[in-house]
Parts: structure tokens; sequence; C-alpha cells
């Protein structure tokens, strides 16, 4: 597929979709992937901050470059929580719902094979055709040619690739095969965002520290969108505020940690109170995509 038609299929319209995430689902997916994903227990002996790290810069749309991160796609758009998402859809890059085509010209020009073959996305949980052995290094390998040439990305540290190698590694099914998307989830994601950023700054890397600083402020947008009702004037300043404040933190030890703190006390618990008004919860959401159609 040519470059300016996928180009069109991912500028969202002005009517086009309020939640970031219809981007990329296939009609009829919208209600189960808004409020659910597969549920996914993490390895227990796998080592916790490679894990926090890895889990947030897969959730960090800006590892990847080009289309897919002004797309806002990351790799857990496709991998959802690590696992696969059934309902993932980006016209010109999937055929059926699931699938992808990861060596279109959409996304980089490098490995652009000028064929449309979507392939099912894979459950990271599931053995595949890439070797874990953690002494192969065959996964960190195949995750750098992954974001360098197949999504533009910028070149990841070899930290990067480490901590995202342990998180692949690390997934599991779990006893339950979804769960639900909340309110909290979103919190956690953001929480390991900053933490892993704490880490990166540790370990002296700013780029990555400055890629998890952006992805926390591309949570708080996805927390944003969802809150709608009579208080949400208010909240939306508040997120907007918390937003910019994040992105003028100085990229220094504790200083992440802190506007964390602060955020908590100040404007989590006002989301945590119009949680129910907001497109969390499954009967407004229904409401809601109800009147879109
Ligand atoms: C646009 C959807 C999409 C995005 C974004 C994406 N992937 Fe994938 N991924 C796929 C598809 C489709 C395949 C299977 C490709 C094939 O079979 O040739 C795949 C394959 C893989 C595999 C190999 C699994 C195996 O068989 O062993 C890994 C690991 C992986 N992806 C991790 C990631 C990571 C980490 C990111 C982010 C840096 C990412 N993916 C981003 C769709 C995606």
């Amino acid at each position: 597929m040519g470059l300016a038609a996928s180009l069109v299929a991912a500028a969202p319209s002005r009517d086009g979709p309020a939640l970031t995430a219809l981007t990329w689902i296939a009609p009829g997916h919208e209600r189960a992937t808004l409020l659910e994903q597969p549920a996914t227990c993490l390895d227990p002996a796998a080592p916790g901050d490679e894990v926090r790290i890895g889990q947030a810069l897969f959730n960090a749309p800006s590892l990847l470059g080009g289309q897919a991160s002004r797309a806002s796609i990351s790799c857990a758009s496709c991998h959802s929580n690590g696992r696969r998402n059934p309902g993932f859809f980006l016209a010109g890059i999937s055929g059926e719902p699931g699938t992808a085509d990861v060596s279109s010209s959409f996304f980089s020009l490098t490995r652009a094979d000028g064929r449309f073959d979507p392939k099912p996305i894979p459950d990271l949980a599931l053995p595949g055709k890439v070797s874990r052995d953690p002494t192969s290094h065959a996964l960190e390998n195949f995750l750098r040619g992954l974001i360098v040439e197949e999504f533009s990305g910028g070149e990841p540290s070899a930290g990067q690739l480490h901590a995202l190698a342990s998180y692949v590694r690390a997934v599991r099914a779990c006893p339950s095969p979804t769960e639900l998307r909340t309110l909290a989830s979103d919190l956690a994601l953001l929480r390991t965002g900053i933490v892993g950023g704490e880490l990166l700054l540790d370990r002296g890397d700013t780029k990555g520290a400055q890629i998890l600083i952006k992805a926390a402020r591309f949570r708080l947008g996805l927390i944003d969108e969802r809150m709608i009702g009579p208080k949400a004037k208010g909240i939306h300043s508040a997120l907007l505020d918390a937003s910019r404040q994040l992105a003028l933190v100085p990229l220094q030890r504790g200083q992440l940690a802190d506007w964390l703190a602060r955020f908590e006390r100040t404007v989590a618990p006002q989301l945590a109170r119009n949680e129910r008004q907001s497109l969390y919860e499954p009967i407004t959401l229904d409401r809601w995509l109800a009147a879109r159609r």
C-alpha cells in the first residue's frame, strides 16, 4: 500500500476518534478493547527493575519513530499487555482484525517489502520464532531491528534493549483470560513510567528517561480523554497542569518521584472521584459509543 494512502488512514479527522485507541481498533471490537485486555502475570523470578523499565518502554509510542509514534502506536497497541490485541486494526496495515504487516512502508522504508502481507500478531507469552534465551541476545537483536528498521525509531541504548527484552521474557499467561482496563490500570502504567524514568536517570540514560516522560504525558492524555461529565472541566485543567509540570521536571534524581508524589496527593483523588462518570465505566462507555454511531 502506498505511503500517502496510509497517511490519510492514520490521521484522525476532526470528527474521527475522540479516544486515541479507536485509531487502531477494528469496528465491532471497540467495547471489548476499551474495557478489557488480556491478563498478564509477570514471571515473579524476573529482575524487577529491568521489567519495570521494559514495561514502561513497551507502552511508549516515542520508542518507535515515524508514523507509528505519530499515530500514538506503541508495542502495547499490538501486543496488548504483552499478549496480543485481537481487535487491532489499522487500514492498510491490517487484514483481519488482530493482524499487522510490520514490513509496511507506513512504518519504515528500510524494511518495506512492497507486499501487503499482514500476519497474526503473536502472543508474547507463548514461545515464538525468536529465541527468548537470555544468553543468546537473539531477542535483544530482534528488538533493535524492530525499533530502528521496522518502526523508524531512534537507536535504543543497550540498557533499554535489555530492559525491553527482560519484560518480553517475563510475560506469562494468567489463569483468567482477561482483566479490566480501569483508571487503576492506567495509573499503574503512569507510575511504572515515572519509576522507570528515575531508574534510567540513575543509570545516566537521559534519552531513555525522556522517552518515558513523554510516555507518562501520553498516559495522562489517555486518562484525560476518558474523563467526561459535569466535573470534567476542572479535571482537564488539573491534568493539563500536571502534564506541563512533568515536561519541566529537571532531569535530576528524585525530581520525577516528587512530581509523582504531588500528583498522587492532588490529582489522583480527583480522578478517582470521577471514575463512575467516566468512560472507564462500562455503562457510560456504552452510551458514548452508541451516540457515535
Ligand atoms: C503494528 C503492530 C505491531 C507493533 C506496534 C509491534 N509489533 Fe511485535 N509483532 C507484530 C507482528 C504482526 C509480529 C509477527 C511478525 C511475523 O510473524 O513476521 C510481531 C512479532 C514480534 C515478536 C516475535 C515473537 C516471536 O514469534 O517470537 C516480538 C518479540 C515482538 N513482536 C515484540 C514487539 C515489541 C517489543 C514491540 C515494540 C518495540 C513490537 N513488537 C511492536 C506486530 C506488532
